[in-house]
């Protein structure tokens, strides 16, 4: 499938909106609010213009990913990371590689800018084929009450995460 990914532009939030509520419409886990939590990301301190990205598909937005800073918290310590959330892709187009690719090209732009790591929080069956593993096996614990395979990190660079641990301290959008 012929995929352009690019960087969100002010032009595109009001679709954006619309392509997120669509995507999590029917998804059991969501509390149908994620596109207001975009909204908030997108006026926060935590928010990386170049790694908010839309794929588009014959000159339509089709999908949308969003990283945004955080910091894994371990005493006086705070390590520099990233949060991955959400990842959409309109209902129509699920299934197809987009989410894939958002996700990957996503990383590598996160990889670019410097960043090391990114947390988050999602299905166990998904995230791993990207190299997430349980953020546990890195000794870095999540602030949200889920289960322990769903609270997932990986490495951007090999090695990134091997002395961090800590509290992931997720932005305050997060919780408005
Ligand atoms: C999740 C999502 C972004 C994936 O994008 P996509 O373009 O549909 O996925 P891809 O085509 O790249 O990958 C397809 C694979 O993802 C799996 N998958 C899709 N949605 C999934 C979900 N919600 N949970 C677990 N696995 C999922 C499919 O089963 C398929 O697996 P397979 O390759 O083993 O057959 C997209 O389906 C979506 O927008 N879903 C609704 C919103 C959502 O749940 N976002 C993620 C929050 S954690």
């Amino acid at each position: 499938m012929d995929i352009n990914i690019r960087p969100e532009r002010s032009a595109d939030h009001a679709f954006i909106r619309e392509l997120i509520e669509a995507a999590f419409k029917n998804e059991a886990m969501s509390d149908h609010r994620e596109h207001l939590l975009v909204d908030r990301l997108r006026k926060s301190a935590a928010y990386v213009s170049d790694l908010a990205l839309v794929a588009e598909h014959d000159g339509e937005i089709v999908g949308h990913i969003l990283l945004t800073k955080l910091y894994i918290i371990d005493g006086e310590q705070r390590h520099a990371s990233l949060a991955l959330a959400p990842v959409s892709v309109l209902p129509r187009f699920q299934g197809l590689g987009i989410g894939s690719s958002l996700i990957r090209a996503a990383h590598d732009r996160a990889r670019a800018l410097g960043y090391s790591s990114i947390v988050l929080l999602g299905h166990e069956d998904y995230y791993p084929r990207f190299g997430y593993r349980p953020a546990h096996k890195y000794g870095i614990t999540f602030p949200f009450d889920a289960p322990l395979v769903n609270c997932m990190a990986m490495e951007l660079k090999l090695g990134a995460l091997e002395n961090v641990r800590g509290k992931v301290e997720y932005p305050a959008a997060f919780f408005e």
